[in-house]
């Protein structure tokens, strides 16, 4: 088939300078939501209306076609004069030996499965519209049936009272037979009540040719909502995180409230594994079996291995976790933090581009950045890799076993040897050999008879 995938429209109600289509919904564009779903169609052709806002469409079109899927063609429609005008911009493109499917940029969460069921309906001779029963349809388009068969569409403000109260709409997918298509738009004419060139008109020509009119209806109605404004956004948010929480719940995660989660990417999740309220993730996350996330944690294209305990308020990104390793709480990995397995990274201690070997422990209070650390280290409290002289980072080397005493300072480039012990409060300038204390501290002194001053009186 075609897709076309129209996003010309302003969507003033949004109130921002950025398109309406390219508001994120899970941290994703609504229209490259829709783009996505399209390619899941393979179709022969897919082609992007747009208008306004045209050169950030573009810019993202053009990240799309990073990606490896069908070719994307846009085409600017310039005015905008209607759903039919949009479509008509596209024809040049469409492959007429394959129907041509519409689908709106603004419109995310529709599901392949959903739009597979209306184009089996619809065949390669038939028109097919998704519609759907709505409590509330003001402001849609009506299906009007004559004997069960669809007759028309009518637009509300083109609608008598009588069709008003017609409580099934038109989602505005529709997918048509192309060559017929090519002709009912080049028929179409703008006298009603909104002056536009409606593609909805198409239904009447297709009844007036003999050609059936089918419908097909979505697994939910989310599935066919429409963004137009900031509450509708934050609406579908919420159904699709619903959503997320759900099939996850399904694969046996423990997700402690499906309410209070954010799923911004991909995540893969293995056998017993349990998140706690408030978490996020974005990009691609992956936990594997047995891992727990507490609370309010963030995990931005992280790897967690098996076994992993992530305690509340975590900052993880960019980073991979050795197996039963044990985060937080409030712990920060940044980008490049690759730690083994059994590491212990506690309360306050940020980590960055650094290598931490099995069984080392930083537990309270520290910072270490461009380092690579060995195994069975112990990295006290308060301790700082000072990798940064203002204008360029070096690395710290602490070897195996080595031991460094609270608020200690390793000044980069240093190595500190296998088994070495720096003292507490440390100021390491130069390596320190294996085996050995080294301690920079001047020598503890205690003065005699010395008397604390007392309050002079006036
Ligand atoms: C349209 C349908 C209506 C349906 C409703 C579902 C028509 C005439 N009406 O109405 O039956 O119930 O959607 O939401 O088709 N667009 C363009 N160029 C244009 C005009 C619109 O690209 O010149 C795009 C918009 O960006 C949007 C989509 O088409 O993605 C729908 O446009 P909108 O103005 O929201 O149509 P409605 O009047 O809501
Ligand atoms: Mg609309």
């Amino acid at each position: 088939m075609n897709v076309v995938i129209l996003a010309a429209g302003m969507g003033k109600r949004m109130q921002s300078a950025l398109p309406k289509v390219l508001h994120p919904l899970a941290g994703k564009p609504l229209l490259s939501h829709v783009i996505d779903t399209a390619r899941g169609l393979s179709p022969a052709k897919l082609c992007v209306i747009y208008g306004h806002g045209g050169a950030a469409v573009l810019a993202q079109l053009e990240k799309e076609k990073q990606v490896p899927g069908t070719d994307i063609s846009a085409a600017l429609q310039e005015p905008q004069l209607g759903t039919g005008h949009a479509v008509m911009q596209a024809l040049p493109v469409l492959d007429e030996a394959h129907p041509t499917l519409i689908l709106y940029g603004d419109v995310p969460l529709t599901t392949s499965a959903s739009l597979q069921r209306l184009v089996d309906a619809a065949g390669t001779d038939k028109l097919g519209i998704l519609t759907v029963e709505q409590d509330d349809p003001y402001g849609l388009g009506r299906i009007v049936r004559e004997g069960g068969q669809i007759v028309r569409i009518v637009e509300e403000k083109d609608a008598s009272a009588e069709q008003r109260a017609i409580k099934e709409i038109n989602s505005g997918i529709i997918v048509a037979p192309t060559a017929r298509l090519k002709k009912w738009l080049a028929a179409l004419q703008n006298n009603n009540a909104q002056g536009e060139y409606y593609l909805t008109d198409i239904v009447a020509q297709a009844v007036a040719d003999g050609v059936p009119v089918v419908s097909a209806n979505p697994g939910g109605v989310w599935e066919v909502a429409g963004v137009n404004s900031k509450v509708q956004l934050a609406q579908l948010e919420r159904i699709h995180q619903l959503n997320i929480a759900q099939a996850l719940l399904e694969r046996g995660v423990t997700v402690m409230d499906p309410a209070r989660i954010d799923v911004r990417g991909e995540l893969i999740c293995g056998r017993d594994v349990t998140i706690d309220v408030g978490c996020v993730f974005e990009g691609k996350v992956e936990l594997a079996d047995g891992v727990s996330v507490g609370a309010h944690s963030v995990l931005v294209n992280a790897r967690i291995a098996g076994g992993v305990q992530i305690k509340p308020f975590c900052h993880i990104e960019d980073a991979v976790v050795g197996a039963k390793s044990i985060i937080g709480p409030y712990a920060r990995l940044r980008p490049g933090t690759e730690l083994a397995e059994d590491v212990h990274i506690g309360n306050f201690v940020e980590i960055k581009n650094s290598q931490i070997a099995a069984h080392s422990k930083a537990n309270h209070l520290a910072y270490v950045g461009d380092s690579t650390v060995g195994s069975r280290v112990n990295v006290g409290a308060g301790v700082i890799t000072c990798n940064y002289d203002g204008a360029n980072k070096f690395r710290t080397v602490i070897e195996d076993d080595a031991f460094i005493g609270s608020d200690s300072q390793l000044v980069a480039p240093v190595t500190v040897g296998r088994g070495a012990t720096i003292g507490a409060g440390t100021t390491l300038t130069k390596d320190a050999p294996a085996e050995q204390l080294t301690i920079s501290r001047p020598k503890q002194l205690t003065i005699p008879g010395w008397k604390r001053p007392v309050k002079i009186k006036k």
